[in-house]
């Protein structure tokens, strides 16, 4: 374990969402941590989440759990508040009354994208059910302890869930091209360095975080990066269910940087097997 991490072996941590893309990850930079999955927690069941956390008595609660399908929160914005916005209040009073830290991921999109990139003190607008539910979340969460650290990072690519690259390297073999958004600009993130990152400043001040690899990019680029056959369009040419901020670019300014996102997509390429 690298020296720099400010959480200790001795700590009794618990992963909430462990079963989901980043939270395999964390399961795996925090050993001996207490794997909660959806079977085994409704999050959204505030009796439930107290009785669990009271009874399993944390000092670290990681919670990685999320209703994360952008497009499906338009549909079902219901449950994106009750998982997103809701549940993480309940965690966080129940947090508090164990005396635990919570440590929480947020997303780029509680942003509007209109601006060109934000800082962790930026005033969230966010401009989907997605991000409404999120930042309904954040709000929720420091209405009900102090002690938690909220991560905000983007567009998330691991080995454990269904991602953007997972997704392009299936179509760009089975298809001459692949049309892919050049007007969404932002930072692609890889779930191993997130996850290594959590654990290193997992006891810093309280607060608000930007963690995201370096790099800023359109979808395009992104996916140029690893595909050969894609082509350009504009997001009105592919229009989606959910509104997508146009730059939602976020900028670290209280922790040492990630490496490049380039850097983190040559090692994810090369050591997932190939999609059919
Ligand atoms: N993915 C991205 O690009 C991205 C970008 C920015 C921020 N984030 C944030 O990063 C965090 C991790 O994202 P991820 O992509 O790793 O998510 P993920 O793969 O979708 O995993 C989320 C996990 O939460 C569980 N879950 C959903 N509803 C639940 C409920 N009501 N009670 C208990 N568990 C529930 C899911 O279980 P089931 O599948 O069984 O429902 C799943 O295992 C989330 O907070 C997300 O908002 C993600």
């Amino acid at each position: 374990m690298s020296a720099l991490n400010t959480w200790k072996r001795e700590m009794n941590v618990l992963i909430l969402g462990a079963r989901g893309m980043l939270g395999h990850d964390l399961a795996a930079v925090f050993p001996g941590a207490r794997l909660c999955g959806h079977q085994d927690l409704e999050i959204t069941d505030e009796a439930a989440v107290r009785a669990y956390i009271l009874a399993a008595k944390p000092d670290l609660v990681i919670n990685a759990a999320a209703y994360t399908d952008v497009d499906g929160c338009e549909d079902n914005p219901g449950t994106a508040f009750a998982v997103n916005g809701e549940a993480p209040g309940y965690i966080a009073a129940a947090c508090r009354e164990v005396g635990a830290r919570l440590v929480h991921y947020s997303t780029d999109y509680v942003f509007d994208g209109s601006t060109t990139e934000y800082v962790e003190s930026d005033e969230p607008n966010p401009i989907n059910v997605y991000g409404a539910s999120k930042l309904r979340g954040e709000q929720n969460i420091a209405k009900n302890t102090d002690d938690y650290l909220i991560i905000r990072t983007s567009w998330l690519f691991g080995r454990h869930g269904k991602n953007f690259v997972d997704t392009i390297r299936h179509l760009s073999r089975t298809n001459e091209t692949v049309r892919v958004v050049t007007d969404q600009v932002g930072k692609p993130t890889y779930t191993v360095d997130l996850a290594r990152k959590t654990a290193e400043i997992a006891s810093y001040p309280p607060g608000i975080y930007h963690l995201t690899n370096e790099g800023v990019c359109s979808w395009y680029e992104f996916a140029r990066a690893f595909a050969p056959n894609v082509i350009p369009c504009t997001s009105a040419e592919f229009p989606r269910k959910a509104k997508r901020p146009a730059y939602s670019v976020l900028v670290n300014t209280k922790t040492s940087p990630l490496r490049h996102w380039k850097e983190a997509l040559e090692e994810y390429l090369n050591t997932t097997v190939n999609v059919p």
